[in-house]
């Protein structure tokens, strides 16, 4: 059993189709929606999303990230033994995105289940995944948030298609005996379940419900800056740090502002703040490792560095880890 964890490796990917916002206004303005680059930019910091083809599904996007991860931790997948996906979208009611992920790897034996905690769900996986290993149930473990939110769009509502994308991120997670992930913090509101939801449910062989996403964007904005602020002061307080210590905040990547205003909050700069969602939109719970593996590959996060990773999604749940990478 060791007392850390640690992670070794990240790797993600985008499906190939990338609509501009201009692209996608384009494309709306044909079934009437209005929208433009100007706004889309302006209240989001958006500017593209990559889209998957029909028959892609998040274990394929997952699949893809997690070769990555392995290769950069220099291991095979039979090194593995957990899985974890987060994702919303997965690929079947059942069984779990994680088990088709395992079965593509062929890391065949490894326990593999699917964290649902939509947009927290990669902090809420990482979590588990760094508990499992300092109980000794795990030694090394693949994390991957993958998702096709498309699937989930309304693109009749402007107030909510413009935001989301496709995509997968993963890291591998080792056990070691120098601190990687030095504290964590997971919180959910289940009060608040109708400001952020997909209410569709499969039943009887129909989907009942209404199975587009729905949010009350202002209600979730509001709730987002409060939370994300807490959950990573507590981090800090629990790991003995600071704000100032933080080497890179690595923020959900769901609006520009929010991660301005998580920021200003802990009183850093943005040329701390990783920011990649100009390029994918909000992919749920691929946005933050791919943020992650994009800082670490162009070399901006370098290793030994302090990061904190916070995220805030449907349920209402956040969180926030604390590592060393
Ligand atoms: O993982 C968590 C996921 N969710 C989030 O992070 C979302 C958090 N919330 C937000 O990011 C923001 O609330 C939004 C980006 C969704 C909306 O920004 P806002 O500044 O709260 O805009 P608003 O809803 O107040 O809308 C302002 C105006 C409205 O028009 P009127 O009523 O002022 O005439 C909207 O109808 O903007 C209009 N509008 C648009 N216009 C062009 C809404 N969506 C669009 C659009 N294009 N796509």
């Amino acid at each position: 059993m060791s007392p850390y964890s640690r992670i070794t490796g990240t790797g993600s990917f985008l499906p190939e189709r990338r609509l501009t916002n201009a692209d996608l206004a384009a494309e709306l303005a044909a079934s009437g929606v209005v929208t433009s680059d100007d706004w889309i930019v302006e209240r989001t910091g958006i500017r593209a999303r990559h889209f998957a083809a029909p028959s892609v599904c998040s274990s394929d996007l997952g699949f893809e990230a997690a070769r990555k991860a392995l290769q950069a931790a220099n291991l095979q997948a039979q090194d593995i033994d957990l899985i974890i996906v987060a994702t919303s979208t997965p690929d079947m009611v059942f069984p779990s995105t994680a088990c088709i992920v395992q079965n593509r790897l062929g890391a065949h034996g490894s326990a593999a289940f699917d964290v649902q905690a939509v947009c927290s769900g990669f902090i809420y996986a990482l979590t588990v995944a760094d508990a499992m290993i300092k109980t000794g149930a795990a030694s090394k473990a693949l994390v991957i948030g993958a998702e096709v939110f498309s699937r989930l769009l309304d693109f009749k509502d402007r107030t909510t298609c413009v935001l989301f994308g496709d995509g997968a991120g993963a890291v591998v997670l080792e056990a070691s005996d120098t601190p990687g992930i030095l504290a964590s913090d997971l919180h959910a509101d289940g009060k608040h379940v109708g400001i952020l939801c997909v209410p569709g449910h499969v039943s009887g062989g129909k989907v009942l419900g209404d199975p587009v996403l729905k949010m009350d964007g202002k209600a979730v904005f509001k709730l987002a800056v409060g939370v994300l602020d807490e959950a990573a002061r507590a981090t800090l307080a629990k790991a003995g740090k600071v704000a100032a210590d933080i080497d890179w905040l690595v923020p959900h990547q769901a609006n520009i502002r929010i991660m301005h205003s998580a920021a200003k909050k802990l009183k850093l700069p943005m040329d701390k703040v990783v920011v990649t969602v100009d390029q994918h939109g909000n992919t749920s719970a691929a946005s933050i490792p791919l943020a992650l593996d994009g800082a670490v590959r162009s070399g901006k996060i370098k290793p030994g560095q302090l990061l904190m990773l916070e995220g805030v999604g449907g349920g209402f749940t956040w969180g926030a880890v604390l590592l060393h990478l």
